[in-house]
């Protein structure tokens, strides 16, 4: 069953799965069954990409079945970052490989589209019952080590994956997180018909939101 904690209220009505989604930083004990994980990696592999290239690739450190790369992810991370993902039974590097394979040119939208595989893996995850929240905040450097990364490929983004636990389980500051209330830029503010917005259109006021 979805997740319905904290739901995103948006100006125009959207699936419903999309508000649904959100990053937390609590989750249960609850392991991921293998059947789950598959599903949410078969759907990364659903998205576009740059010449059908498919340029992500997902380390996975399970707690339950792979402990030593779960530690390997974790210690990869900002302390600021371990002190809540060490609550997600399932930890996962998102890595980018650089170059097309049909003719070994860089790849500009390598990220672009490890991104996108990334965004609709978190919707199934959601669908699911699951979570998952990335993370910039980690050692691309320790990763690259830990796990020998090979040349042309880019470690992107960590994400934690779970079922997500009550509020309460964190610390005041983090549970204040997590229940503060989502907002988003309103669509006047990123979305622009007919041309590029001047100066005097844009809305310095609400940068904060
Ligand atoms: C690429 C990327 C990097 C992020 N890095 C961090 C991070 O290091 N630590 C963290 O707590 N959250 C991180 N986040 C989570 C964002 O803060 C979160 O997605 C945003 O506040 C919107 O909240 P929502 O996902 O619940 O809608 C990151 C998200 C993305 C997409």
């Amino acid at each position: 069953m979805a997740d319905t904690t904290n739901i995103l209220t948006l100006e125009h009505p959207v699936l419903p799965v999309l508000t649904q989604r959100r990053s937390p930083r609590a989750y249960t004990n609850q392991p991921v069954p293998a059947d789950a994980l598959k599903q949410v990696f078969a759907a990364a592999s659903s998205a576009a990409s740059c010449f059908g290239e498919q340029p992500w690739r997902y380390l996975v450190g399970n707690r339950e079945t792979s402990a030593e790369a779960y530690n390997k992810i974790l210690n990869s991370m900002g302390e600021f970052n371990q002190v809540w993902a060490k609550n997600a039974p399932v930890l996962v590097v998102s890595i980018a490989k650089l170059h097309f394979s049909h003719d070994e040119n860089p790849n500009a939208w390598a990220r672009h589209d490890v991104g996108q595989a990334t965004a609709t893996l978190a919707i199934q995850a959601t669908e699911l019952g699951l979570q998952i929240h990335q993370m910039a905040g980690f050692s691309t450097d320790k990763i690259r080590e830990a796990f020998s990364i090979p040349a042309g490929y880019e470690p992107v983004a960590v994400f934690t994956i779970g079922y997500p636990g009550d509020a309460s389980l964190l610390s005041d500051a983090l549970r204040d997180k997590e229940t503060a209330a989502r907002t988003r830029k309103p669509l006047a503010e990123f979305v622009f018909e007919g041309g590029w917005p001047g100066l005097q259109d844009e809305r310095y006021d609400q940068a904060d939101v």
